[in-house]
């Protein structure tokens, strides 16, 4: 059994993030973001796992505009650097830094490292009538040792996922979202969402 609704809170300002759910999810259900409820605050991330930080902002939602919502939160976890960047994959170069910087500082903490396992972790907090529950898409694979592909954004160019010879970067948007982490994370949520637990 499904959820009857014909609207759903994503807590995200980013429109490219809401179109790429939306288009997901289907027309039946209508996603609204943080600006059409007139949520204009960025909502802290304080939490110390991305679990954490996709609770605190659906729970903000919920609390705050009693809408049922989801939210998400994504982190690259490297082996050798005991799952650094993880949480702090946003800033990981510094407050206010760039794609690029958090890429080289990635390749310089594993200039000369060995084991070069990594994965991308996405986590999707839904609360529905005070009910959360949480989903999460993994996708395993390995840092290059140098920037490859023009597409994609953030770690895309270094990171390479196992069973492929190119990185996220060197894919089309469409084969990226065939096996990455978020969609993974979404078709989860569509699946709660159309058939239940
Ligand atoms: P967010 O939680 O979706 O905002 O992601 C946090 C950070 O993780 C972003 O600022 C990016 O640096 C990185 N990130 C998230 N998703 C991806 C992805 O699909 N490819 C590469 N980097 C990503």
């Amino acid at each position: 059994m499904g959820y009857a609704m014909d609207h759903l809170v994503f807590a995200t300002h980013n429109q490219d993030k809401l179109k790429e759910v939306q288009q997901l999810i289907g027309n039946h259900i209508r996603l609204l973001s943080l600006d059409d409820i007139g949520c204009n605050e960025e909502i802290p991330e304080t939490a110390t796992t991305i679990q954490g930080n996709a609770e605190i902002k659906a729970n903000f939602v919920y609390k705050h505009y009693q809408y049922n919502c989801f939210a998400d939160d994504t982190g690259l976890e490297i082996d050798a650097l005991g799952g650094e960047p993880g949480v702090y994959s946003a800033r990981y170069g510094g407050e206010n830094c760039s794609y690029q910087d958090n890429v080289n500082k990635v390749l310089s903490n594993l200039l000369h490292v060995q084991n070069r396992k990594a994965s991308f972790v996405t986590c999707i907090c839904l609360i529905i009538n005070q009910q959360v529950t949480f989903f999460e898409g993994r996708v395993k694979g390995t840092i290059t040792s140098q920037p490859r592909g023009e597409k994609g954004f953030g770690y895309d160019p270094v990171f390479l996922p196992d069973g492929y010879k190119k990185t996220y970067a060197e894919l089309t948007l469409s084969e990226k979202n065939k096996i990455s982490h978020r969609s993974q994370a979404v078709q989860q949520l569509i699946t709660f969402l159309n058939h239940g637990k």
